[in-house]
């Protein structure tokens, strides 16, 4: 194990960026994921700002513009073909947008990541251009993901989780039936150890050709949901970006008391997920009522929203105690938790950096300070993968990840200016 001279690992953070750049828009990384991905390329964007903040305005413009006129942005916008990633465009058959694309959306970080870009290049004519396409974005979560201010999910691969135990009664319950043979392509990319099973991916794509057959239509999809768990990524990641979406109401002159109502709305929906039980923020899968039982990553997302709550420090306290590289995506030791397997284990870099921030904005100053050295030394001494062994570090996943490499720019290295 070599710890790589920070100065050196920027200049790759910015290679990997740079090499990850296809003109407008970011892709994840060569190979597994050759298209831009919604989070992925909002926090390329972050990263891009240490460097080029005109180039990182591009990226979430781009991003932008492959709005619906519904107001969902899609989770992969597919901008040149490529047959290396499955499922693509012909699979999906969402034709709705100005660009090819996938059928859901994803975790709205952009505001949040925008106003980032706009503390290092206050361009308010560009924010005054992508505020309402943000709002409206953001109303549609609110219109057709609330259940009375939590945040459901209709497809694992919504909340970016895509394997993570929060969804496995749900999924155990659909019966992925004429599923038909398909071909995967991510485990010629990467270990399968390290990817989601088979079953799980007959859902995924069973799910995909389900929206397909309903046209993506939101009204019809409401009335025949296979899935719907409410989840702590999309309830905290929305809670935050409305605040940060309320600011740039301030700043643009703007009328903010819609905002100010899904706020409201949204901390109802949060406090929802606080499972007593387990004395944690947990899923809850709304076919049954139950919570999921999960401590995930996601549930260390309240201080990102703005709420504070001491039983999760105490939850943040074992994670750090039981492994070298916080913060395991499922809590380590117990039954589920898998290493390298994707979102059943394995310590995310940006997730990092969202509860990081999260804990420092809400004065946890010891706590967000432990997490970023943590986050430093794992990327410090294993590189920019996509996740990492939290146990040991070593890397998983896809190589050469933009987003790791954007954390590493905005928040992990020494030279990030951090708050
Ligand atoms: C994949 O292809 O694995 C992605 O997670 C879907 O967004």
């Amino acid at each position: 194990m070599t710890t790589m001279d920070p100065i050196e690992r920027d200049e790759q953070a910015r290679s990997i960026l740079r090499g990850n750049d296809r003109g407008s828009y970011t892709v994840p990384t060569a190979g597994l994921y050759p298209y831009q991905w919604n989070w992925d390329s909002a926090f390329s964007a972050w990263g891009i700002a240490t460097f080029d903040p005109d180039r990182a305005w591009t990226e979430v413009e781009t991003l932008m513009s492959g709005q619906w006129p519904s107001g969902m942005v899609p989770h992969i916008l597919f901008h040149k073909p490529d047959p290396g990633y499955f499922p693509g465009p012909e699979v999906w058959g969402a034709d709705h947008g100005p660009i090819p694309s996938s059928g859901i959306s994803q975790p709205p970080v952009a505001a949040t990541l925008i106003r980032e870009i706009h503390k290092r290049d206050a361009d308010d004519k560009r924010l005054r251009t992508l505020f309402p396409k943000l709002k409206a974005w953001h109303a549609w979560f609110m219109n057709w993901r609330s259940d009375k201010g939590a945040i459901f999910i209709t497809h694992p691969w919504e909340p970016g989780r895509d394997n993570a135990p929060d969804w496995d009664a749900a999924m155990a319950a659909i019966d992925p039936v004429g599923v038909g043979e398909y071909a995967r392509r991510d485990t010629s990319h990467v270990d399968p150890s390290m990817r989601p099973t088979k079953e799980e991916y007959d859902r995924y794509v069973w799910l995909v050709q389900h929206g397909r057959r309903l046209g993506w239509d939101e009204a019809a999809m409401a009335k025949d949901r296979p899935l719907a768990v409410a989840d702590p990524t999309m309830t905290f990641i929305l809670l935050r970006a409305n605040r940060d979406l309320a600011h740039f109401a301030d700043v643009l002159g703007e009328d903010r008391t819609e905002i100010d109502g899904w706020i409201e709305t949204l901390e109802a929906g949060a406090k929802r997920l606080w499972n007593a039980e387990l004395a944690a923020f947990d899923a809850i899968d709304l076919a049954t009522g139950e919570h999921t039982g999960n401590v995930s990553n996601a549930s260390f997302l309240c201080w990102y929203a703005g709420l504070d709550e001491p039983q999760m420090l105490a939850h943040l306290e074992t994670t750090f105690e039981a492994c070298r590289y916080p913060v395991p995506s499922h809590p380590v030791g117990t039954p589920k938790f898998d290493a390298r397997r994707y979102w059943r284990g394995p310590t995310w870099a940006f997730m990092n950096s969202m509860i990081g921030r999260g804990l420092a904005e809400m004065g946890h100053r010891t706590q967000a300070d432990r997490l970023r050295l943590a986050t430093r030394d794992l990327i410090g001494e294993h590189g920019f993968a996509e996740y990492f062994d939290p146990l040991t570090g070593a890397p998983a996943g896809g190589g050469m990840f933009s987003w790791t490499a954007a954390v590493w720019l905005a928040w992990a290295s020494p030279s990030a200016e951090v708050a």
